[in-house]
């Protein structure tokens, strides 16, 4: 060596470095003769500068600036130095009054932005008194059948400051309709009026189920929703394209961004073809995803999905304004990887989970309390998992920079892995037409039961390490004090809907339904019939129905 200085070049120097290590490895061996990460992706021992950004360049193109084309580091110029992501817990369970509650309490504990989870009965278009919302009224959440309910519901809400969520699909242009005349009623005008709808029909067709109708129609639901509020209520995002559920029902992190974005551009494509222009309706799509398990995949998965939805929509649709651009999102930790044994693990579960979020640079936040395994969270874990957010947000030192991780040799390298994976499945799904092709043929859902598979395999053969459950057990604790629902909720519910029925005026109430049932066998938009239907109390079942009768429902030819 000239002057002791090695003549050898660095990637000498690390091939070097890798025979020495794997010289060592023969006496202690690592503990797995390959490290794949659950996407398949090949987990190097070592990741070094060159895995990651190799000029000013190459920054600019793959990173780019916080608010700026990629955004890959994030949409917001200043992220959380300006604003906190929205703690926005999911909520809802039993009566409006009940769920009412709840919000406040929530609110006043510091929560910035509401989430209303409603049963089953209400996702599928159901009133509470219907033969099929036996056993369900109010069980998995919250009981909407009227106006007269969702008056209740948001008693006491200033709708012109507090942002709700609405997780409703094949409905939500109902629920939709209901909250605008709640908004109405309080004289809030609806320019002022903000929140989502979960609005996205094609994942309950991959993964949830909450359907109604086949996918035409419901495409055309949702691309009516996008037309009104562009015109109507300018704040409202009109839809929260999910990956959560996807994930949930087992996909591995590639494929809940493959498949979300899938979905999303076949949302797009509906919508240009009935004549939107896509930067009308665009900075208004919103999305929704899993904060699971693998921390660094997870911060790889929201970075590389930015990148990806901004490439698709600048090339491949020509969007113009930036915040069309920009993936807005909300995330939820991994409700699946909740275990009923040892619940106090999973508040360091969604720990990891909601750090790995807020890395990822989310823009809303849900964590999951502690006993939701068992049942839907009692107030105090409710309150435990929102104190989780508070404290990353306040005391960890997370929020102080932007995109910190940005640049890790590691995370970029397993960013940019992560996107050429879901292009490659992105790319497939064109090839079979789409994404409602592509759920018609079954193709998402067999990916996603084959991942699950899989992932099922490894737990029960240990490879999969589940705390609590394939190791480090202990006997069975006493249940921890769980929520109930009341189970005479459903008869009170059918009650009240029999006094509404009493005492609405008939002939308004026959009009709508009319004017909507004339509506939907034309082309016209449906919202502004939903919404007079609402205003003459035509309960959620009811309109449902009317559409059923136009529609059809959907059955479909594969699970
Ligand atoms: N600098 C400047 N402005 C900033 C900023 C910053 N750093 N950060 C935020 N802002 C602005 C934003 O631009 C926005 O203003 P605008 O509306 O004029 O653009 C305002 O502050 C609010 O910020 P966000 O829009 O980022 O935050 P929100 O919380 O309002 O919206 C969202 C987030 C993802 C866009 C929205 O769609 C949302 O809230 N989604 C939530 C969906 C949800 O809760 N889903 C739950 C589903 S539960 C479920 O399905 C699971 C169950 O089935 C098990």
């Amino acid at each position: 060596m000239e002057g002791g200085v090695s003549t050898m070049s660095f990637e000498e120097k690390l091939n070097d470095w890798q025979r020495r290590t794997a010289a060592a490895t023969d006496k202690r061996p690592e503990r797995k003769s390959e490290f794949l990460n659950h996407s398949d992706i090949p987990i190097q021992r070592l990741y070094t500068s060159q895995d990651s950004v190799q000029s000013e360049e190459d920054y600019l193109q793959r990173l780019g600036f916080p608010g700026e084309y990629p955004y890959t580091r994030g949409i917001q110029p200043t992220m959380y130095r300006t604003r906190y992501w929205t703690m926005r817990q999911y909520a809802g369970f039993g009566s409006a009054e009940e769920t009412n509650t709840r919000f406040r309490y929530l609110l006043e504990q510091g929560q910035t932005g509401l989430s209303t989870a409603f049963d089953l009965p209400t996702q599928i278009g159901y009133d509470a008194d219907h033969p099929m919302s036996v056993g369900e009224v109010g069980k998995v959440g919250v009981s909407i059948s009227s106006i007269v309910d969702m008056d209740t519901l948001l008693n006491q809400i200033p709708l012109d400051r507090v942002s709700t969520s609405m997780t409703i699909n094949a409905p939500a242009s109902v629920l939709l309709a209901m909250y605008l005349v709640v908004a109405e009623r309080q004289g809030v005008p609806w320019q002022k009026v903000s929140g989502t709808i979960q609005n996205d029909i094609l994942k309950e067709y991959v993964a949830r189920g909450t359907y109604i109708f086949p996918p035409k129609p419901s495409m055309r639901l949702i691309t009516d929703i996008f037309d009104f509020c562009a015109r109507e209520v300018p704040n409202w995002n009109t839809i929260s394209i999910s990956g959560y559920h996807i994930r949930e029902a087992g996909s591995t992190a590639v494929q809940e961004v493959a498949f979300t974005l899938a979905n999303a551009i076949a949302y797009v494509e509906a919508a240009t073809k009935a004549g939107l222009q896509i930067d009308n309706f665009a900075p208004r799509l919103s999305f929704f995803f899993n904060a699971h398990n693998d921390f660094f995949e997870e911060i790889a998965k929201f970075r590389a999905a930015r990148r990806m939805w901004a490439k698709i929509m600048k090339e491949r649709f020509g969007a113009k304004n930036p915040r069309s651009l920009q993936l807005r999102f909300h995330t939820q930790t991994a409700g699946s990887t909740l275990t009923a044994q040892q619940p106090d693990n999973n508040v360091v579960r969604v720990t990891v989970q909601a750090m790995a979020a807020v890395l990822g640079g989310t823009q809303s936040l849900h964590t999951n309390s502690r006993d939701e395994a068992l049942a839907l969270p009692t107030e105090a874990s409710a309150r435990l998992a929102l104190r989780t957010q508070q404290i990353l947000a306040h005391e960890s030192g997370l929020t102080d920079t932007i995109d910190p991780l940005g640049g890790s040799y590691y995370v970029e390298a397993l960013t940019d892995a992560l996107e050429a994976k879901a292009w490659q499945y992105i790319e497939y799904i064109d090839g079979l037409g789409g994404a409602v092709e592509a759920i018609t043929e079954g193709y998402m859902q067999q990916e996603i039961h084959r991942a699950a598979y899989d992932t099922q395999q490894a737990i029960e053969r240990g490879q999969q390490v589940v705390v609590g459950v394939n190791q480090f057990t202990t006997a069975r604790e006493p249940e921890p004090e769980l929520l109930r629902v009341d189970p005479q909720l459903g008869r009170k519910q059918t009650e009240s809907l029999a006094k509404l029925r009493s005492e609405r005026p008939v002939e308004p109430h026959r009009r709508a339904l009319a004017k909507l049932k004339e509506t939907a066998e034309g082309t016209g938009n449906l919202m502004p019939v939903v919404i007079d239907a609402v205003r003459a109390y035509a309960t959620i079942g009811e309109i449902c129905d009317v559409l059923r009768d136009v529609f059809g429902e959907y059955r479909p030819s594969v699970f």
